[in-house]
């Protein structure tokens, strides 16, 4: 699907791009292309967002993958995957996200060497959206 808005009531993804997310200090990665496609592949599907530094710099780069709505009132929880640096990771998190995302369904196996523990319960908000 492409064009148009996020489906109403979808998923979030937020990628961090600031110090360290998505610059040099992460050698060796396209981080503009790595945007670039989560935003084409998950056009009319879900919003993807920029964030400022989210407090894992040690991870970078940083994706957060937020449920739907009605996802987290039935007690889905935001989903922080770090080392997000190879193709192989974004699509695997456009795949993710294309079925319904935290909550709606499973997660591909390889995304749990991602997974990482938010600092401290850190949650991502409006807040944190990049200028
Ligand atoms: S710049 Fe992404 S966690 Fe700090």
């Amino acid at each position: 699907m492409s064009g148009g808005g996020p489906r109403p009531g979808a998923c979030t993804v937020s990628v961090c791009r600031d110090c360290c997310c998505g610059t040099q200090k992460v050698p060796g990665v396209d981080h503009d292309a790595q945007l670039d496609l989560l935003r084409r592949e998950l056009a009319g599907i879900c919003r993807v967002r920029v964030t400022r530094c989210l407090d894992v710099c040690e991870q970078a780069d940083v994706v957060v993958v937020q449920p739907s709505p009605a996802a987290r009132a039935a007690g889905a929880r935001p989903v922080w995957l770090g080392l997000v640096n190879d193709p192989g990771a974004v699509d695997d998190i456009v795949a993710w996200v294309r079925a319904g995302g935290p909550g709606v369904a499973a997660p591909p196996d390889v995304l749990d060497l991602y997974a990482i523990e938010p600092p401290g319960g850190r949650v991502v908000g409006a807040a944190d959206a990049a200028p």
